[in-house]
C-alpha cells in the first residue's frame, strides 16, 4: 500500500465531533461517519498551498469546479450531467432539506425506507412534513424492498416526495438496476418525486456497483433531484460542500431559491480546492482504491471476530460505506440498554439502531473507518460487554 492507513491520529483535542464530544481520554467512537485517516496527500497538498496564500475571503465557484464535478460522475458512475443543472451547497442535509422546502407544502408526507439515515426524519419534520415510512423487509439477514408497501404508500396523494438513500445508511445494500427500477416507476406512476442520496456512492466494494437513479433513462432523470458529495469518500465532510443534479429547469430554480432562503447557498475557498482536487486528480483516485481495499479488510477482519468470539450475533452483508449494521436482536436488552453499556462499561460509542427508527430496533451501527488497532481494541471492548449478557 502507498498510503499509511495503519496511522493512528490522535483526533482528540481537535474539535471533532465524533472524538471530543465525550470528555474521556480513554473513550473509543465508533459512531459518527467520519473516518479516523488523513485524506488522500494530493488533497491535503492543495489545501495547505491554499492556507498559505493567506487571504480567506469570500469565494466564487469558478468553472472548472463544475468541471470536475462533472467528469467525476462520468468516469466514475457512468452519469452524464451539465453544469446548468448543478446546485452547490454547504451538505447533503442542506441540500435534502432545501429540496423538501423547495418541492413541498405544510403538512405533506415524505417517504422513506427505514430504518435509514436520521437526518432525514429532522429534515422533513423541519419543513413542517409528515414522515411516511415504506419499511425495509429483513429476512435471511439480508434487507430489501417491500414494493407493494410502497406501491400503496406512494399512492396516498399526500406524498409528494420519497427521500431515496442509495447506497443505503445504515444497513449497507446497494441497490440493483431491478430495484431502482421498480421504485422510480412506482413513484413516477404516482407522481412522487424521488430525491435521491447518493453520498455513500463512491465507496462501493467488489461485486457490486452503484447505480446512480438518475441514470436509469429519461423519465427517471426527470423525475429525480441527485444528492452528492466529496465528504464520505474523502473525509472531507469538515469543509462542508454538496451539489444538486437537477434536471428539471423548474425544479432547479425551486431549489436554487429554497438553498438561498435557507442561506447555504456559499461555500468557502477550502471546499472549492478540496473538492477540485478529490475530483480530478488521478493520485486521488489511487488513494481512494486503496482506502476501499483497507475498509473492505476491515470489514473481513470484523466479521471473523464476530465468527470467533460472537456468534450469536451477526454482521449484515457489506455492500457500500464503512458503517456495519450487526443484529443483536437474540440479546435480552434493547439496543438502546446496550448503546449506554457499550458507553459506560466498554468506553465505547456505539449507533443504536433506533434513531434510524423503529425499524432499527435490534440492531446497532459501527463505524470501521479507522486503523485496525483501534478497531481490535473497539472490538474487544465491545466483546467484554457482550460477554456480560445472557445468550
Ligand atoms: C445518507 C447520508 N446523507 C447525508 C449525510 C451527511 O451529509 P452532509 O454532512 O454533507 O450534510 C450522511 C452522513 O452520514 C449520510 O449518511
Amino acid at each position: 500500500m502507498s498510503y499509511d492507513f495503519d496511522e493512528i491520529i490522535n483526533r482528540r483535542g481537535t474539535n471533532s465531533y465524533k472524538w471530543d464530544s465525550v470528555n474521556k481520554a480513554d473513550m473509543i467512537p465508533m459512531w459518527v461517519a467520519d473516518m479516523d485517516f488523513k485524506t488522500a496527500p494530493s488533497i491535503i497538498d492543495a489545501l495547505s498551498q491554499r492556507v498559505l496564500h493567506g487571504v480567506f475571503g469570500y469565494a466564487k465557484v469558478p468553472d472548472d469546479y463544475y468541471e470536475a464535478v462533472i467528469s467525476w460522475f462520468r468516469r466514475r458512475h457512468l452519469l452524464a450531467i451539465e453544469k446548468e443543472w448543478i446546485i452547490y451547497t454547504t451538505g447533503v442535509v442542506p441540500a435534502v432539506s432545501a429540496t423538501i422546502l423547495a418541492l413541498t407544502a405544510p403538512g405533506d408526507k415524505v417517504l422513506v425506507q427505514e430504518p435509514v439515515y436520521n437526518c432525514f426524519f429532522s429534515s422533513i419534520r423541519n419543513n413542517q412534513c409528515e414522515i411516511v415510512s415504506n419499511d425495509l423487509l429483513y429476512s435471511n439477514g439480508t434487507y430489501s424492498i417491500d414494493f407493494e408497501d410502497l406501491e400503496n404508500k406512494a399512492s396516498d396523494p399526500e406524498v409528494k416526495l420519497m427521500l431515496l438513500c442509495n447506497p443505503h445508511n445504515p444497513v449497507g445494500r446497494v441497490w440493483t438496476k431491478q430495484e431502482l427500477k421498480r421504485v422510480g416507476e412506482i413513484c413516477f406512476r404516482n407522481d412522487v418525486l424521488v430525491i435521491a442520496d447518493e453520498i455513500h456512492c463512491d465507496l462501493v466494494y467488489a461485486g457490486h456497483k452503484h447505480i446512480p437513479f438518475a441514470s436509469l433513462g429519461q423519465q427517471f432523470l426527470e423525475n429525480s433531484v441527485t444528492c452528492t458529495a466529496p465528504s464520505k469518500t474523502f473525509n472531507l465532510a469538515g469543509l462542508q460542500v454538496a451539489n444538486i443534479f437537477a434536471y428539471n429547469a423548474e425544479i432547479r430554480s425551486k431549489i436554487d431559491k429554497a438553498i438561498n432562503i435557507n442561506e447555504v447557498c456559499d461555500i468557502n475557498p477550502f471546499a472549492i480546492e478540496g473538492l477540485k482536487v478529490a475530483y480530478s486528480i488521478l493520485e486521488s483516485e489511487h488513494w481512494l482504491d486503496e482506502l476501499k481495499e483497507y475498509l473492505w479488510t476491515n470489514y473481513l477482519f470484523v466479521q471473523d471476530f464476530f465468527q470467533q468470539n460472537l456468534p450469536h450475533l451477526s454482521i449484515l452483508p457489506l455492500e457500500a460505506t464503512y458503517l456495519l449494521w450487526i443484529d443483536c436482536s437474540k440479546l435480552p436488552i434493547t439496543t438502546d440498554e446496550l448503546a449506554v453499556k457499550m458507553l459506560k462499561e466498554g468506553n465505547i460509542q456505539i449507533n443504536e439502531g433506533t434513531i434510524y427508527g423503529k425499524a432499527g430496533e435490534g440492531f446497532i451501527r459501527i463505524n470501521i473507518a479507522c486503523p485496525r488497532a483501534v478497531l481490535k481494541e473497539g472490538l474487544n471492548r465491545m466483546k467484554k460487554v457482550f460477554d456480560q449478557l445472557p445468550v
